[in-house]
């Protein structure tokens, strides 16, 4: 894959989010979620409610990014306020998906340092993620620091399903994380 661009989003990349919201849930969550929710995704139906969220100004607190490569979007993250009422975390990661062949060269990395600024620049110091217990890219953020916080039930589209808090109180390493790390050796 060809160099990538993390931006903020805009109402002309509704129809790149839609599709990469649908295949990445496609791949991520077989096992997870119902066969028949994967298989009735709708892109037309994400990316109205995308050309929706990405019209005018963001809601309060709200920001959208995209990693873009050879003009496609093949990434996506989205944040904005803590939804869920755990103390001391003002922002929350709310989505952060990145298509097959996107995944391992950075950009989701990028994508979440770039929500963490955000963050940073508002004024919010802490942010934390709600991620299901049984995806493997939770590992992901604990990678990058994030510190477990919670476990909770949660039931979706029929299936009934734990998720896993993760938190971050400083998100200023988080947020040098949008330059690419330092060669070793
Ligand atoms: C999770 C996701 C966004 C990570 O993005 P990515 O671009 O593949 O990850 P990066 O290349 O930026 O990796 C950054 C670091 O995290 C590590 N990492 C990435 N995925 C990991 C995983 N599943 N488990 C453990 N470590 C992981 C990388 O090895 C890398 O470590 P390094 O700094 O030592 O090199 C991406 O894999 C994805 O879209 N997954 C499917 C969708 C999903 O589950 N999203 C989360 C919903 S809450």
């Amino acid at each position: 894959m060809t160099a990538s661009l993390i931006r903020p989003a805009t109402v002309s990349d509704a129809p790149g989010i839609a599709h990469v919201h649908v295949e990445s849930w496609r791949s991520t969550y077989p096992g997870m979620l119902p066969d028949r929710y994967l298989v009735g995704l709708s892109t037309a139906t994400h990316e109205k409610r995308w050309r929706g969220l990405l019209t005018g100004a963001p809601p309060r607190g709200r920001r959208t990014f995209v990693a873009s490569s050879a003009g496609r979007i093949v990434g996506f993250s989205s944040c904005g306020p803590q939804r869920t009422g755990l103390p001391g975390f003002g922002g929350e990661f709310y989505a952060l998906y990145l298509i097959d062949q996107a995944q391992g060269m950075g950009m989701g990395r990028r994508l979440l340092a770039a929500m963490a600024q955000h963050f940073l620049a508002a004024g919010t110091q802490a942010a934390m993620v709600w991620v299901l217990r049984e995806n493997p890219s939770r590992y992901f953020y604990e990678r990058l620091g994030g510190q477990m916080l919670a476990e909770q039930p949660i039931s979706f589209a029929g299936a009934h399903l734990m998720e896993v808090a993760y938190g971050w109180t400083d998100l200023v390493p988080l947020a040098r994380l949008a330059a690419d790390p330092p060669v070793e050796g």
